[in-house]
């Protein structure tokens, strides 16, 4: 089994901190969101994997390398344009060969991990070639008219939503065969999403060949799946457990870092003076010094920062060499490098790197703003 991340999408949604790194890049709980995918299928037991990137590739090169540290191979495939999911599988043929393959989002986030859907899958596999008793069933170049006589080509994840149609939709039948998929419908066959995450065979590149660009001009992963459909292959599902979570949006982000930090198990490696008290799970790297503060978890803090006479609440990544003083805040996210100082008080924000925030020292009831383009203000 390999795996296939993709990586390539712009980030729109979160500019103007995608306007100079990889949504993909984008820390939670101080770990970039593409990291946890990477591990994940390293722990899942895939250890080729090839990343799709389009024009942040260099910093996601940078950042992931060869995999070395993550246990796996990365080879990185490179994507001219956003052509859609199925176009990624089209440029991967070479990496993936006629190996089956996990496909995944990169600024997906999921509570449930990968190895168990995988597992699934395999096993699934080894009861199809079990029951088989017609060989032609299991032939790659026959598809079998009955769906349930051949072998399964696909798994795709699911999960109920409330707001189907911006999503790609199943419809299952009464032998939980999934029978339909359609891409963003506006009218939804059902409830259930495709979550990011998906199983193929090799029967997929002939599916992503036949297919045409929809209307929003991409090669659509959920047409080239509703091809197989079609054409008599088998494709299961399974529901998804536990959260999932695209980050690709400020809020969704927050939440995501919430759930995440609800995970971490305290541990103290920085500097606490004795007038501060850290309080609870908290996550303090080597070289941070607190001063005169009070940290009340589940908080993150980077390598190299400071924070002095401030009150950083729970649901807060702070990441490497910032500066915290004078300052209230929560629930939030603050990339590396930035400066909070004076601020009372910070809730529900995502800080991106080397920004400063800082009261004014000639106490004018004003406020003097550089923002990048895509900022956004909410004023008290
Ligand atoms: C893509 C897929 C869609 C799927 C979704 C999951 O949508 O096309 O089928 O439900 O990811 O996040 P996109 O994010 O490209 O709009």
């Amino acid at each position: 089994m390999k795996g296939l991340i993709l990586s390539g999408g712009a980030g729109t949604r979160l500019r103007p901190l995608t306007h100079t790194r990889a949504k993909q890049l984008v820390p939670i709980a101080n770990k970039p969101v593409l990291f946890y995918g990477i591990e994940d299928m390293a722990a899942a037991g895939i250890t080729e994997i090839a990343i799709v990137v389009g024009d942040t590739h260099q910093e996601i090169r940078d950042a992931v390398g060869t995999g070395e540290r993550f246990g796996v191979s990365v080879t990185y495939i490179h994507q001219e344009a956003p052509l859609g999911l199925a176009h990624c599988v089209l440029i991967a043929r070479d990496f993936l060969g006629d190996d089956c393959f996990v496909m995944y989002l990169g600024d997906n986030m999921l509570e449930q991990g990968l190895a168990g859907f995988v597992a699934q899958f395999e096993q699934q596999r080894k009861q199809d070639s079990r029951l088989a008793t017609d060989s032609r069933a299991l032939d790659d170049s026959q598809p079998s008219t009955d769906c349930r006589a051949g072998r399964c080509r696909a798994q795709i994840l699911l999960a109920p939503v409330g707001n189907p149609s911006s999503f790609g939709v199943a419809e299952i039948g009464p032998d939980g065969d999934v029978v339909n998929l359609v891409e963003k419908p506006r009218d939804p066959p059902s409830n259930l999403a495709l979550v990011g995450v998906y199983i193929f065979d090799a029967s997929i590149h002939e599916a992503v060949r036949a297919i045409e660009p929809s209307a929003r001009g991409e090669l659509e992963i959920t047409d080239a799946i509703h091809w197989l459909i079609r054409t008599g292959h088998r494709v299961d599902h399974r529901i998804l457990e536990g959260w999932w979570i695209d980050t690709g949006k400020k809020d969704p982000l927050l939440e995501c870092n919430r759930l995440v930090l609800d995970t971490i198990t305290r541990q103290v490696d920085g500097m606490v003076d004795d007038t501060s008290r850290v309080e609870g799970r908290v996550v303090v790297a080597e070289g941070v010094r607190i001063v005169s503060s009070t940290v009340r978890g589940p908080v993150v803090i980077g390598a190299g920062s400071r924070i002095e006479n401030t009150f950083i609440g729970p649901y807060t990544s702070i990441g490497a060499n910032c500066v915290i003083t004078d300052s209230e805040l929560d629930h939030s996210v603050v990339l590396d490098g930035s400066h909070v100082i004076g601020i009372n008080r910070i809730t529900d924000s995502l800080i991106g790197q080397h920004v400063r925030v800082v009261r004014s020292p000639d106490h004018r009831s004003a406020a003097r703003l550089l923002l990048g383009d895509h900022s956004q203000v909410e004023w008290e």
